[in-house]
């Protein structure tokens, strides 16, 4: 695993963007792993920016994100897919029909959850996947648990992931309680990860996802297992290392 300790906020995001970037230049029908949340709003930005200026293009670039809350619809705004097409897919050059996100009103969610791996082993499997990580350590929506879950599933929100999560709706009430995510198994099968951390707030589940041990009580740690990871942190996220 490395850890990069960027100066800022900003450093982190141009640091990972610009990882993302050499993977697309060097392999223009490269498959993406994508996630959502607060940390990789700066990330898309810088990649939208090096796609306007002509540097990258997404012409030939497929993606996969993570995850969806079951029950919200893609225009709903809190849906991660609606977030995904204000914060990159809408604003660069990427066919729709290469980009995926589960899809949070599917009504057989076996099948759905069965559906999305296929896709992803027919695209040749995810080249590069970014992480963003919960306060309780999960990645996507793998909350801590006895045992890591392997493939896309239909999970149980945890109450820390639904408290965190309704700063961005009007109510806890509103937080959707279950989502669809891809597994830890499916996320250690990217060829390369590359997970983003800032804040003081993340300082001690980043210190135990790197430092602690492999438990799926702290889903990220199973990183610790990737032969191929990089951890982007700011100064506040990486105080506790
Ligand atoms: C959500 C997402 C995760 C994300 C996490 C952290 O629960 N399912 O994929 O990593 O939040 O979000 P933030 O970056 O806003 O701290």
């Amino acid at each position: 695993m490395d850890v990069i300790i960027a100066d800022d906020y900003a450093c982190m995001s141009r640091t990972a963007a610009d990882i993302f970037a050499a993977h697309i230049a060097d392999k223009p029908t490269c498959v993406l792993g994508l996630a959502t949340g607060s940390t990789p709003v700066g990330l898309y930005g810088e990649l939208v920016c090096d796609c306007s200026e002509g540097k990258i293009s997404f012409k030939n670039v497929s993606t996969f994100n993570l995850d969806e809350y079951r029950g919200l619809s893609p225009s709903h705004e809190q849906s991660y897919r609606y977030f995904m097409q204000k914060n990159l897919f809408d604003l660069v050059d990427i066919d729709p029909a290469n980009t995926h996100v589960p899809d949070g009103l599917c009504t057989d969610a076996q099948a759905a959850c069965n559906n999305y791996e296929k896709l992803i082993a027919q695209a040749g499997g995810i080249d590069i996947q970014l992480l963003g990580l919960g306060n309780n350590g999960h990645i996507g929506f793998n909350e801590p648990a006895d045992s890591f879950e392997k493939h896309t599933h239909r999970v149980q929100l945890t109450d820390s992931t639904i408290q965190a999560n309704s700063r961005l709706f009007r109510s806890a009430d509103e937080v959707p309680r279950e989502a669809f995510t891809m597994g830890v198994g499916t996320i250690m099968s990217a060829r390369k990860i590359v997970l983003v951390a800032n804040g003081e707030g993340k300082a001690d589940i980043v210190a135990r996802t790197i430092l602690g041990p492999v438990t799926p009580q702290t889903p990220a740690s199973i990183l610790q297992f990737h032969p191929n990871t990089t951890v982007i942190l700011d100064k506040e996220a990486a105080a506790k290392l």
